[in-house]
């Protein structure tokens, strides 16, 4: 299969890119600095490297990109510094999830012929609610998620670009089928573990909240994206992932 990762570079996108190549998937992405990549490039034959930064390429760059993949991966994220957190572009998820959405739409329309969707797998955070589920936070919980929303806009971009996904996409795309993944806390670990996923968090999100490993994430993005019984049973959803205690 080949699929396209926007922020392979990332802690947890790394984690993906490696757990693909290693299945002998092909695997294009775009990266800032391709050094954090020189790794996988060495090794993997099948790993297509395009220099650059995803909001910045011309559409028809992210096209050749995008053209012919099985599925579309997401681990972007803001840098966990001051220019990273306050400064542009501050809606960097929810901006790349709209561009990659455009262009999986053109590249699947100018190719005629009959293909399955693309699958779209974007790595959000637990401290976003699914809205078709009605899930309520604890009190405690809804007033520091208030206070997160309110002074680091990350938390508001990951919001929004799950909420493209989920709105505009929505369920029956003719194009696009998507799963929102929510990790609790990221924690690195170097092996793959036990872990469990939920369609709503089973503990709360900022007080009596869990950790997962970024490899085990990976692990369940991957697996969703090549196994098509696990791929069903989370399409159109958002699960939550946990660590097995
Ligand atoms: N921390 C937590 O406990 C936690 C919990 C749940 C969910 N999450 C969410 O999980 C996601 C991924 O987390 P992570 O720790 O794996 O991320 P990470 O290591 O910070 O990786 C972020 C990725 O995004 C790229 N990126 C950042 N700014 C960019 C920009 N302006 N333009 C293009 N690319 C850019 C980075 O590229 P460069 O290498 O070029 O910088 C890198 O590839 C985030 O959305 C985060 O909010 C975090």
């Amino acid at each position: 299969m080949k699929f396209f990762i926007a922020g392979s570079t990332g802690a947890t996108g790394r984690h993906v890119t490696n757990l693909l190549l290693q299945q002998g998937h092909q695997v294009v992405t775009v990266a800032r600095n391709t050094a954090a990549l020189n790794k996988e490039i060495s090794l993997y034959p099948q790993l297509e490297v395009k220099v650059g930064s995803l909001l910045e390429l011309a559409d028809d760059e992210l096209d050749n990109l995008i053209s012919g993949c099985d599925g579309v991966i997401s681990c972007l994220g803001h840098n966990l510094t001051f220019k990273g957190i306050y400064g542009a572009p501050r809606l960097l998820c929810r901006e790349a999830v709209e561009r990659i959405s455009r262009s999986i739409i053109r590249t699947r329309r100018q190719h005629a012929g009959k293909r399955p969707p693309t699958m779209f797998l974007l790595m959000n955070t637990n401290g976003n609610r699914n809205r078709d589920l009605a899930e309520k936070l604890s009190a405690g919980d809804r007033l520091v998620i208030g206070i997160v929303r309110l002074l680091l806009p990350p938390h508001r971009d990951n919001e929004l670009a799950a909420e493209f996904l989920r709105k505009d996409i929505g369920q029956n795309h003719p194009d696009i089928r998507w799963v929102v993944v929510r990790p609790d806390g990221l924690v690195n670990i170097d092996q793959v573990s036990d872990y469990q996923s939920f369609p709503s968090p089973v503990r709360g999100v900022v007080f009596n909240s869990g950790q997962v490993s970024r490899i085990n994430v990976a692990h369940f993005i991957t697996t969703m994206a090549c196994d098509a019984s696990e791929w069903q049973k989370w399409e159109g959803r958002m699960p939550v992932v946990y660590n097995a205690e």
